[in-house]
């Protein structure tokens, strides 16, 4: 949600801010814009509402030259999304430049102050208030001796460092700013200077050679360096050409070493797919596998993470997060409850975050979020921890703000998610919570070793029946054909087919815009058969479980009364056809653990359809990758 990139080199800083904006369009964005420091000192601003290639059509043919420039693909919160609305922002004198994410939640007061002091404002942003707090700063630290950092602030501190005045100047603007924050800002007082800051959004800084970056993520970092830091709650960071200055919330000078990204460029690009949903759909073999490397050996599962974590008084454990997340901690119950023996409850992040369950140390709250950065997840996990829970984070991304908020963080391992929509992190974190179940299920004795054993073999077979899956995409994408015109369809399954047919449900009304339904299907009775009329599409989730005979004759109630179905059915399986319209065939897997195949005739029905229908899959519209705001 919004995408920041930041530059200051020898080089042209537009097209890094350009390209940099483009690998970060998968975080979703409504209108962009840069701003470059030109060598004559001028400001070269330009903004543009809808996609980037309004903004590079705009800045085509009059490129500006500076080496120092920030960017922005803003994701409306506060005012429409117009030219006007779209980051960079200045302040009164335009002369500082400034880009943000995140909500400035005290904005009304701080506009009503500000403008009581004369400013002018130019846009509905709660942006523009930073930019005028930055004004005034760096207005009164003009009376300080020039260029004579460490400087005093406003109630008389000592603020260390000499990342120059602009830095001074935002740090003591931020002490103003209640909210959520990422931002760069650069001022034409200090030309060779850009300026970052992090609370409760990513940043990302970026090593290169005789240039220096900043960046929401690091796909838009990878073509330029591999060296990067990750800024912490808090923390500032001024950079120049040469150097990389990072202070903490106190304005104190911190010192960290960058980390090196292993990945490559190309996890990060389409290699041949047409979209990335497509490619990460078929990764998912490969995301499994490394998922999984190292925490089912010698017929055990084990992840050491969760050795530092002391769950000697834990007697229930809460499943924590949003969308597909929470989906993926809704199949992790029925399989954790009946391997623990442990009651386990799952709460999606904005609930829990306004009515938190009682909580102490008997609690283990697990936060699930593919990028470790969701606003409501984060706020539930900060709470938990309040509370004296044990707090543990699934995560998808090293370092990410999640995971500085508890006490231990276990990774997914699965490589960069760019489509918007969630498809190899969910199976990447179905296979994590099966290995976590079936760790803590040993450290807790509550399944036989004979049964971990199997189970164990039966993960660790995973990988090779998605690809079996993927194999044949032929009958989904006819059945994705006779989609292309239906309005509404429901998606039923029952025990963890009931949480398959919501993440199905979920994947098809994102990326393809059909309304879609998922439902127990034991619940079909109670209201939703009502919708059901002669040639009405219903999806189920058949395969081999406990109640395979009870879903068929759910599938007789709704044929009965015309509805053409679709059933998802495990090999060798030709019994289901008297039940169904159209047979997807899936690999025979156990039952707890058959979502992570079932999941993938669903995502790859909801891609087709979109394609068919002409949708942008990758960025479906109003929908973001990272949701960091409310
Ligand atoms: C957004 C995305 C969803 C995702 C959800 C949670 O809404 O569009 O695909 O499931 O956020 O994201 P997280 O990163 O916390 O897993």
């Amino acid at each position: 949600m919004c995408g920041i990139v930041g530059v200051v080199g020898r080089e042209p800083a537009a097209p890094f801010l350009l390209d940099g904006l483009r690998r970060l369009e998968y975080r979703g964005y409504d209108s962009a814009g840069i701003a470059v420091i030109a060598p004559n000192g001028t400001l070269h601003l330009h903004r543009a509402a809808g996609k980037l290639q309004n903004l590079v059509a705009l800045v085509t043919g009059r490129e500006p030259h500076g080496a120092v420039g920030i960017g922005h693909t803003r994701w409306a919160t506060h005012g429409r999304p117009s030219d006007e609305n779209a980051h960079p922002h200045t302040d009164c004198t335009g002369r500082i430049c400034v880009v943000h994410n995140g909500i400035i939640e005290n904005f009304a007061t701080l506009r009503d102050q500000l403008q009581a002091r004369g400013h002018t404002f130019r846009s509905e942003t709660d942006t523009e208030v930073l930019a005028h707090l930055i004004e005034e700063e760096l207005a009164r630290l003009a009376a300080c001796p020039p260029a004579s950092l460490p400087v005093t602030a406003a109630d008389g501190r000592q603020v260390e460092g000499d990342g120059g005045r602009l830095r001074v100047a935002v740090h003591e603007a931020l002490l103003r700013v209640q909210g959520a924050y990422a931002l760069a800002a650069i001022s034409l007082d200090e030309p060779h200077l850009l300026v970052g800051a992090a609370r409760h959004a990513p940043l990302v800084v970026g090593i290169g050679d005789d240039a220096n970056y900043l960046a929401s993520d690091i796909p838009a970092l990878l073509p330029r360096t591999r060296l990067v830091i990750r800024l912490r709650e808090g923390e500032l960071v001024a950079l120049d050409r040469d150097r990389v200055l990072l202070y903490d919330e106190t304005g104190r000078a911190v010192e960290r070493l960058p980390t090196y990204v292993e990945w490559d460029q190309s996890a990060a690009e389409k290699a041949g797919y047409p979209h990335f949903t497509l490619k990460e759909i078929h990764e998912q073999p490969e995301a499994l596998r490394r998922a999984l490397a190292g925490r089912l050996t010698d017929g055990r599962a084990y992840l050491a993470e969760l050795d530092g974590l002391d769950l000697s008084r834990v007697t229930r454990v809460y499943l924590v997060g949003c969308g597909t997340s929470h989906y993926a901690g809704m199949v992790a119950k029925y399989a954790w409850e009946q391997w623990l023996r442990l009651p386990v409850e799952c709460i999606i992040g904005s609930e829990m975050r306004y009515a938190p369950p009682p909580l102490d140390e008997h609690a283990l709250v697990i936060a699930i979020s593919q990028s470790g950065e969701t606003a409501d997840t984060r706020a539930a996990a900060e709470w938990a921890a309040r509370a004296g829970a044990r707090t543990l984070a699934l995560t998808n991304v090293v370092g990410s703000s999640l995971t500085q908020t508890v006490e231990a963080s276990v990774y997914l391992y699965v490589g960069p998610e760019i489509g918007v929509v969630s498809t190899k992190a969910f199976t990447g974190q179905l296979a994590v919570l099966y290995a976590m179940g079936l760790d803590l299920a040993a450290r807790r004795g509550t399944l036989p070793p004979e049964q971990l054993q199997e189970l164990a073999a039966a993960l660790a077979a995973m990988p090779e029946r998605v690809a079996a899956c993927l194999a044949r995409p032929e009958p989904v994408q006819r059945i994705a054909a006779a989609c292309v015109n239906v309005d509404h369809l429901l998606f039923i399954g029952r025990g963890v087919g009931y949480p398959t047919a919501l993440e199905g449900a979920l994947k098809l009304k994102e990326v393809s815009y059909i309304h879609a339904e998922g439902y127990p299907a034991g619940e079909l009775k109670h209201g939703p058969i009502a919708l059901v009329e002669p040639g009405k599409l219903l999806i189920a989730l058949a395969t081999a479980s406990a109640t395979y005979d009870k879903v068929l004759s759910n599938l007789e109630e709704v044929k009965a009364r015309g509805a053409r179905v679709v059933a998802i059915a495990t090999e060798g399986d030709t019994a289901i056809q008297r039940h169904a319209d159209h047979v997807l065939y899936v690999p025979a897997a156990p039952e707890l653990l058959s979502p992570i195949v079932n999941v993938v005739p669903m995502q790859l029905l909801a891609y087709y359809a979109a394609v068919e229908r002409g949708c942008d899959v990758d960025q479906p519209r109003n929908l973001a990758k990272s949701v960091t705001v409310e």
